[in-house]
């Protein structure tokens, strides 16, 4: 499958000599959601605002649906929708005359259908001759994402779509954005919420300091990191591993004086009971027992922290 978002050797320099964004390379796939995770600072509203044509670039090519977005900048942008970080409303506008100005911009003719659908799914459309500044910041925001449909673009930017919005706020943004995707709508979020990513998306990038660090499918990364160990620590040091432990993944270490144990932590039921029950049956004492688990969080602030050290 081709992708539909194509980012090749990106480089952004900033005029005061700042570098943003050093060799970004990253394709992106229709119809995937992908999360863009990084601290504040990593360069994703920079990324988001040179795909979407705000910025210049300084080196390197994106290329959108095979459209170079600074040679074929209009048909590349028509087929984007952003929803920006800061909130960027008309206060005395309708909701309604909102989306609808946003759609004429883009030079599409009017679709009260496709606005009246994108306002029902994003909750709006009884709010619709609501002025902007009489809602609610979650409002606001639910109408930005309205706004970046309005022309109905293949590929949605959220950046930041939930910061600082409260947890059922959240819940709901995460609710539309899955929605989108059943739709066909390829999704690019930006966040510093690890949650986020692991919630909603089906890839995860790690940014930090202008540069991608880490790429990989969630469930990949979840699978990974979602083992956990039973570390068991013993009074003696044994020889080999007792038969009736051959069925679960457990290892020597330490000479024979650690037994490690590897399950899953996402499966309800596991065997860390009966794993211990064995060793007690086999007389094998034991002096001390610890889980250890790796999160994203873990895997996450060890990337940014390495990226900080060098
Ligand atoms: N117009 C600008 N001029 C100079 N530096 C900038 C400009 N915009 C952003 N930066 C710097 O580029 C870096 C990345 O910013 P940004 O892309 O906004 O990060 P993020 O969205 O991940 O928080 C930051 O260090 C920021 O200060
Ligand atoms: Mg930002």
């Amino acid at each position: 499958m081709k992708p539909i978002i194509e980012i090749q050797a990106l480089t952004k320099q900033y005029a005061d000599g700042y570098l943003a964004l050093d060799d970004v390379s990253v394709q992106i796939n229709a119809g995937e959601i992908i999360a863009l995770l990084g601290p504040n600072g990593a360069g994703k509203t920079t990324l988001i605002s040179i795909i979407c044509g705000l910025t210049t670039i300084t080196s390197g090519s994106v290329g959108i649906a095979g459209f170079d977005v600074v040679r074929d900048y209009r048909k590349a942008r028509s087929i984007i929708g952003l929803v920006p970080q800061e909130l960027t409303l008309e206060p005395f506008e309708t909701v309604l005359g909102t989306v609808n100005l946003s759609r004429g911009l883009f030079g599409k003719k009017q679709d009260k259908a496709h606005i009246e659908s994108t306002l029902r799914q994003l909750s709006l459309w009884d709010r619709r001759n609501t002025q902007i500044r009489e809602l609610s910041g979650g409002t606001k925001r639910r109408v930005l994402i309205a706004k970046a449909l309005s022309h109905d673009p293949k590929i949605l930017f959220l950046d930041e779509p939930t910061a600082g919005v409260d947890v059922d706020m959240r819940r709901d943004t995460w609710t539309v954005i899955k929605d989108l995707k059943r739709r066909g709508v390829t999704i690019v979020l930006t966040t510093h919420y690890i949650e986020e990513a692991e919630e909603i998306a089906d890839r995860v990038a790690v940014i930090n300091s202008g540069k991608i660090i880490l790429i990989e499918e969630k469930n990949e990364l979840m699978k990974r990191l979602g083992t956990k160990q039973l570390r068991i620590e013993l009074e003696r040091p044994i020889s080999e591993i007792p038969e009736s432990l051959r069925g679960f993944d457990v290892q020597f270490e330490n000479g024979g004086a650690r037994l490690v144990y590897r399950y899953d932590a996402n499966r309800k039921q596991n065997d860390v009971h009966s794993v211990l029950e064995i060793l007690t049956a086999e007389h094998i004492a034991i002096k001390d027992v610890q889980t250890y688990q790796s999160s994203l969080e873990d895997i996450f602030v060890s990337l940014v922290a390495e990226g900080r050290s060098s």
